[in-house]
């Protein structure tokens, strides 16, 4: 097998819609409390997309600034890839709506649409770590973009308080134009777990009709509590495994998919890492899905959160059930 190439995150960039929607603005629609929120999630608030700002222009957004930041032109892009749980449409694909947005003459970039729920961020970075390092692509977007709340249940109080709007970018060059975020290992792991959580209707397997939306079958199903243990475990082994062949003193930051601050510290605990060395940005973003970690990435970044020369842990979970994680040097 050829030798394969060191590969590195150049910049990052995300985009959040203009409208924040507090606890208490939940609360006058539907069964719940700040408190509650706050004490069972650690959220705060989070963004609600309109009409007008469907996942392919969030991603468009952050994508913008991804390359702004990675000292790129659109142009320099050789492939695209999109993560997201609810697309703009089955087709055309977002990746083809993303690359018109930017401005890329048709023919010229690859790429395409991948759909792994809330590691969505993790696996595009995975994916395009691998298509680096093997010399497929030099330039590769990744984007993880999400408008979960059109599909979310506004009279289930246990899964619509959870859930926000948003997109996170990066660009993945070869490791000497990056200049930093050495990407050093990656994992990908599926569990079937159709129960835990799932969106019944709308899809090929049970295409949508009037009663099948009467009885709100394409709105999501979550059972969160039956997640909560698998979640805390899997992010602790995730981690553990990451940093086992460096040791712990060299972690830098863990960057964790902004599932619900009690998983993430449960999780943290277990491993004795304090939360000094996590970051969570869940309490004004809730859960975006397969943008989360895009956007809290972005965010250390911008706040110099990200220690030179030390690991960073990327470390995801999501309905399917997928888990996994992105080790980097930053
Ligand atoms: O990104 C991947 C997808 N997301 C997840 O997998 C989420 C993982 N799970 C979780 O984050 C948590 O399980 C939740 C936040 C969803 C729920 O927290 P919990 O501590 O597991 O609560 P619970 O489901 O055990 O419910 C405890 C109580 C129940 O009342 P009773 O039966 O004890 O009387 C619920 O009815 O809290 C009630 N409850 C609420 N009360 C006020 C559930 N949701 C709410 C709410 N406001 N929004």
């Amino acid at each position: 097998m050829a030798q394969l190439r060191k590969v590195g995150i150049a910049g990052v960039g995300s985009h959040l819609p203009a409208k924040v929607v507090t606890n208490d603005d939940l609360s006058k629609f539907v069964d719940t409390s700040d408190e509650w929120i706050q004490q069972r999630t650690g959220i705060r608030q989070r963004h609600f997309a309109s009409e007008d700002e469907p996942p392919a222009f969030l991603a468009i957004e952050a994508s913008k600034k991804a390359l702004e930041r990675s000292n790129l032109k659109p142009t320099d892009l050789d492939c695209i890839l999109v993560a997201s749980t609810v697309p703009d449409h089955h087709v055309p694909i977002t990746a083809c709506l993303v690359q018109r947005g930017l401005g890329i003459e048709d023919g010229r970039v690859g790429g395409f649409d991948m759909n792994a729920a809330c590691c969505g961020f993790t696996f595009a970075l995975n994916t395009a770590y691998h298509f680096v390092a093997m010399g497929t692509y030099e330039n590769v977007l990744i984007v993880g973009t999400e408008r979960l709340t059109s599909i979310l249940n506004f009279e289930d109080r246990g899964s619509c308080i959870l859930f926000g709007d948003g997109a996170g970018a990066a660009v993945v060059r070869p490791l000497e134009k990056a200049g930093r975020g050495e990407i050093l290992s990656s994992s990908m792991a599926l569990k079937e777990d159709f129960e835990a959580t799932h969106v019944l209707a709308g899809c090929g397997a049970r295409p949508c009709n009037p009663e099948r939306v009467e009885k709100k079958e394409h709105l999501l199903v979550l059972h969160g509590r039956d997640i909560f243990k698998f979640a805390v475990r899997a992010f602790a082994d995730l981690v553990e495994e990451a940093l086992k062949p460096y040791g712990v003193e060299e972690l830098g930051l863990v960057v964790p998919h902004q599932v619900n601050r009690r998983i993430v510290e449960a999780a943290l605990q277990k491993l004795g890492i304090p939360m000094e060395k996590v970051f969570l940005n869940i309490d004004r973003m809730g859960n975006t899905g397969a943008a989360s970690v895009g956007i809290a990435l972005e965010e250390a970044d911008r706040l110099g959160l990200l220690p030179k020369g030390k690991l960073v842990v990327i470390v995801a979970f999501g309905g399917g059930l997928t888990y996994g994680h992105v080790l980097c040097r930053w």
